[in-house]
């Protein structure tokens, strides 16, 4: 049975419970993360748990310094507890809440515990056959607050724009603020235009993506030229390639975007360099075999 943490303890999924005063049920006051494992070998682990310290600290959720390391011995943990530690592929979910008080808008004073939940699950990358097709990505209003690069609960905007990327056939949804293409839904954006690739710089307005960074550590060994600067949607009719980032995303070509091919409508050189690099980044410190191949699984 699905055994998941929740508040110091492991338990069988069902029997988890938290109280209806939870501040992350009533306003999304909290915080996630979501870290791969690669045969049961964590990636980049602490650059995870240094965003959520990040999120924490913006949001001014007390945590104390023995909590936060519990947090990353429970990673392990879960995966053991769930079989998980020889999948080839897994995610830990780990989110923390401002905790369970009655209902105030302002911080409840004394502040409660945080509510801490984690769970582990199996995660795959799409056939190489999926893979070389590439996926379609429709342009969705960015309709989330000023804050998009802290890693919140509060995920509505989200939801609704890959309900609507779902609803039009398409796997992703590409958010557009004041003419610009920022990211996707749950994943950073890179648009390849000639042998450079371009991504919105970190900002307030996109996540610091981990793989993201992982991504633009790759292209750079690879002497692929990255700039970071914003990426003004008139330019994607001269895009040659375009790519999403992320955890389970991991590198996800993109050859349609509102219908119209980009580029040739095919999955190009830069994207397979960059999937290359990135799965050689993983292997490398996960102690992973190599995949062959592009998107080979
Ligand atoms: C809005 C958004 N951007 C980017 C990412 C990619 O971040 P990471 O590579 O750390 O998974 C995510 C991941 O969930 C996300 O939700």
């Amino acid at each position: 049975m699905e055994q998941v943490y929740l508040n110091g303890a492991f338990l069988p999924k069902g029997e988890a419970r938290i109280p209806v005063d939870d501040r992350g049920f009533l306003f999304g006051d909290g915080v996630y993360e979501v870290t791969p494992f690669y045969g049961g070998v964590p990636f980049r682990l602490p650059r995870h748990l240094a965003r959520m310290r990040r999120g924490l600290a913006a949001l001014q959720i007390p945590i104390e310094a023995q909590g936060l390391e519990a947090l990353e011995a429970l990673h392990e943990e879960i995966l053991v507890r769930n079989g998980l530690e020889g999948a080839e592929m897994a995610i830990v979910y780990l989110q923390v809440t401002r905790g369970a008080a009655p209902r105030t808008h302002h911080f409840p004073d004394p502040a409660p515990a945080p509510t801490v939940y984690a769970y582990a699950r199996a995660f795959q990358r799409p056939s190489g056959e999926e893979w070389e097709k590439g996926f379609g990505a429709i342009t969705v209003p960015d309709l989330r607050w000023a804050r998009a690069d802290l890693k919140t609960v509060q995920l509505l905007p989200n939801v609704m724009a890959q309900q609507a990327a779902r609803a039009a056939g398409v796997a992703d949804a590409l958010l557009v603020r004041d003419g610009l293409a920022l990211e996707g839904a749950h994943s950073n954006l890179c648009v390849v235009f000639g042998d450079r690739v371009v991504t919105h710089p970190l900002s307030n307005q996109v996540l610091p993506g981990i793989t993201r960074e992982a991504v633009l550590e790759a292209a750079r060994a690879r002497g692929i030229p990255v700039e970071e600067r914003p990426i003004p949607m008139t330019e994607l009719p001269d895009a040659t390639e375009v790519f999403f980032t992320g955890t389970t995303t991991e590198v996800r070509p993109t050859v349609q975007v509102d219908g119209k091919p980009v580029g040739d409508g095919k999955v190009g050189p830069v994207t397979r360099e960059i999937q290359e690099g990135f799965l050689e980044l993983v292997a490398r410190e996960c102690w992973v075999e190599h995949p062959v191949g592009a998107g080979a699984r």
